[in-house]
């Protein structure tokens, strides 16, 4: 692992035996060295959680947006309210598609005008955040 690191470092990190992140340094000093590679850990590891994290909606975001438009038809917790469908409990892609086609404008039942409506202020960033929300909102 620690090869790994170094390696990593040196790569991103080191020009001719310097430093050139995070400021001017040179290596000739241990700790430095060390600390450096700690820093380069990190680059690392979040370029590495990015991808499974980084694509998936932020639920607590998502929250926030489906309070302020959808729980007064949905209800709480996306749990469904009347003639207004549960929309909880989904796989993350059901509903980013479903929302995605209503921003679109394209009729999927029979109230569909209500939701086209709603759906039309939707970023894509928006819609993925309320997705990952609902999957298990409880
Ligand atoms: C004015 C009431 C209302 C509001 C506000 C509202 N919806 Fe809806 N929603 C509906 C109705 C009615 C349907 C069923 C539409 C149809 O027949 O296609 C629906 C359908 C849906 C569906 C599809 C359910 C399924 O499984 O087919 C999803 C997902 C959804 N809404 C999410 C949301 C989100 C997210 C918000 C907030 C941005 C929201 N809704 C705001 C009334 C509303």
């Amino acid at each position: 692992m620690d090869f790994f690191f170094a390696r990593f470092h040196k790569f991103f990190f080191e020009r001719d035996g310097k430093c050139v992140r995070f400021g001017r340094c040179e290596f000739d000093n241990r700790r430095e060295r060390a600390l450096h590679r700690y820093a380069s850990a990190i680059v690392l590891s979040m370029a590495l959680i990015a991808p499974t994290h980084g694509f998936g909606g932020d639920k607590e975001l998502g929250e926030t947006r489906y309070n302020a438009s959808c729980k007064n038809c949905h209800g709480k917790a996306g749990k469904g309210a009347a003639s207004y469908p549960k929309v909880s409990g989904n796989p993350v892609p059901y509903t980013t598609e479903k929302l995605r086609a209503y921003r679109e404008g394209i009729k999927q039942g029979a109230n569909s005008a209500l939701m086209i409506m709603m759906a039309k202020p939707l970023t894509d960033e928006e819609i993925d955040n309320l997705a990952a929300y609902l999957e298990d909102a409880t």
